[in-house]
């Protein structure tokens, strides 16, 4: 084992069981990491929605305090037990229980198990696998499956909803990067500049999707990749084509699905259920090597804010406020 400081600075969320909800910056003593095989000098991590609840008193995120948040991290091996992630080695770490129910991301050390780790891929430097991030991992989660279904190519129009935000943009920049005719729905028309340069070829105004309908309305999308979930969701069920799907991954506004049975029993439409946080670590660490090759979402860079410890906070609040406009990625020690 290498020898590690004795403590490190972090940006920590905290609610003792008789005291107020705190958050902000402190040095947290090395000790305090969680048990794991690979310990990880963090260069950069990302900013995605469930941060933003993790930081929330009400987000009903954190699962135990006081918590380092920050669901995805990449850096260097700094001390292992395991051969596979030898000092030196350069790691991506997102989900399982990281930032929610153990430190994450927002600290200068985090600690892991090691079939959690997955090795940086070639092409990719740690500060691009952030840019990606849990997001970006998503989309590309989202467009796997959907090909999977039998969404190609040319098959027809794919809708991406959410489009100006983390999941939604990376998702237009993979599906428009392989070929498919994609479709945006944002509430952000100021987006549309930069939507466009990532490849959408259309869009739809939040109004048009979430506008109550027929329980089949015109059959007009191939596929879909949906963030939003709420009155959205219901939306693209009812307009998927025969045979069609629809990649469900998030709820920006609101969890609640009203719909009907019809889009399933008369038009043969797939839900399909994005999981990233308890993807096993094999197809993980497949889908991230092809984030660095046939999935790489090209142009994303245009679309990313750096922020540091010190200045995160404000980034935090705004993804929940729904003003993200592309990625946030965290300079930690990088
Ligand atoms: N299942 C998983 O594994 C997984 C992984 C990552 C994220 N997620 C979830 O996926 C969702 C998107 O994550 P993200 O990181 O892309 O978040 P984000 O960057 O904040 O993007 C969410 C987008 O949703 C739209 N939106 C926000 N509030 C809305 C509202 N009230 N009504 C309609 N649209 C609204 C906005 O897009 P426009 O401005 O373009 O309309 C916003 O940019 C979140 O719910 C997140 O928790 C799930």
């Amino acid at each position: 084992m290498a020898d590690l400081p004795a403590s490190f600075r972090a940006y920590v969320v905290d609610k003792p069981a008789d005291g107020a909800f705190s958050r902000g910056l402190r040095d947290v003593e090395t000790t305090e990491l969680p048990p794991g095989e690979v310990t990880v000098r963090v260069e950069w991590s990302s900013v995605n929605f469930k941060d933003g609840l993790a930081a929330r008193e009400d987000g009903r995120v954190a699962r135990s305090y006081p918590l380092i948040p920050g669901i995805d991290l990449a850096g260097e091996v700094v001390s292992s037990v395991d051969d596979a992630f030898p000092v030196g080695a350069k790691v991506i770490a997102n989900g399982y229980e990281i930032g929610t129910a153990r430190h994450g991301g927002y600290g200068e050390l985090a600690r892991i198990h090691a079939d959690w780790a997955v090795p940086l891929p070639d092409g990719l430097t740690t500060r691009d696998a952030m840019a990606i991030g849990t997001a970006g991992f998503t989309a590309a989660m989202s467009v796997d499956a959907l090909e999977r279904a039998g969404v190609e190519p040319g098959s027809g129009p794919v809708l991406v909803t959410g489009a100006a935000g983390g999941v939604g943009s990376t998702a237009i920049a993979i599906l428009a990067g392989r070929g498919h005719e994609v479709w945006a729905a944002t509430g952000k028309p100021e987006e549309h500049d930069r939507l466009r340069d990532l490849g959408a070829a259309g869009f739809l105004t939040r109004d048009e999707v979430t506008a109550p309908g027929r329980p089949l309305d015109s059959a007009r999308w191939a596929g879909a990749v949906d963030t939003v979930g709420s009155a959205t969701l219901p939306y693209v069920l009812r307009t998927l084509r025969i045979g069609g799907a629809v990649a469900s991954s998030g709820n920006a506004s609101g969890a609640d699905l009203a719909t009907t049975v019809f889009p399933f029993i008369l038009r043969g439409v797939s839900l399909l259920g994005m999981d990233s946080a308890n993807l096993a670590i094999g197809p993980r660490r497949v889908l991230w090597s092809r984030l660095a090759d046939d999935l790489l979402p090209r142009g994303i860079d245009d679309g990313i804010t750096e922020v540091d410890l010190d200045t995160l906070e404000p980034a935090l609040d705004a993804i929940v406020a729904g003003q993200a406009r592309g990625r946030w990625v965290v300079r930690v020690g990088g």
